[in-house]
């Protein structure tokens, strides 16, 4: 694909729910002449996201949605996404599971990065998992959200060693580094075919 520039690049929402330090890496990502996408919204359930403050320093309109009442929220959601015409959706650290209907409806355009190599460890407490099984690797995926949760197409994934004496922090610490060089990767490699 050619380069996009400015107002061609294609329009994205990142969802967060905590320290946004994927949303971050991806901001920075947009800054590069080289990347298709440009962000355009911040979407949070969590009002006290760490992550939000990325909104103010890069002056990137956010929004806050609160989850209680799924269907109701998401269609606010919904009308919100297009109000800015949002053609993709990077789930960084987001916390809610999105219903089969709005994936349907958003399909092929939502991506996720997760900390494990899947179709390992999907779900929660990676790390905490991968150390208990004694595996001698993990790391990072960015995957196409499909209707079941972490198991949409793999787009790229990084291996990490884990080493003796290997924490669930240090691990966590050591894969989240990898995190922020593959989720631009993977945009890369979706828009250049
Ligand atoms: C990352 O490890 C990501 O893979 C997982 O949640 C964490 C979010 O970290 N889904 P951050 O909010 O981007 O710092």
């Amino acid at each position: 694909m050619a380069l996009l520039t400015g107002s061609n690049k294609i329009k994205t929402a990142v969802f967060i729910s905590g320290k946004g330090s994927n949303l971050r890496s991806l901001i920075k990502f947009t800054k590069t002449i080289k990347s298709p996408i440009s962000i355009e919204l911040i979407i949070s359930d969590n009002l006290k996201a760490k992550g939000l403050k990325y909104g103010k320093i890069f002056r990137i309109k956010k929004k806050i949605f609160n989850f209680k009442n799924k269907k109701f929220t998401e269609n606010k959601l919904i009308s919100t996404l297009k109000n800015n015409e949002i053609k993709i959706i990077c789930l960084a650290g987001f916390m809610q599971i999105l219903s089969k209907s709005f994936i349907k409806r958003f399909k092929g355009k939502i991506l996720n990065i997760h900390p494990s190599l899947l179709p390992k460890y999907k779900g929660l407490n990676t790390h905490k998992r991968a150390l208990n099984d004694n595996e001698k690797y993990s790391g990072c995926t960015v995957h196409f959200v499909n209707t079941k949760l972490d198991s949409g197409k793999i787009i790229l994934q990084k291996k990490v060693k884990i080493l003796k004496n290997e924490t669930e922090n240090s691990l966590a610490k050591k894969i989240l580094v990898e995190e922020h060089k593959l989720y631009p990767k993977a945009i890369l490699k979706i828009f250049s075919l």
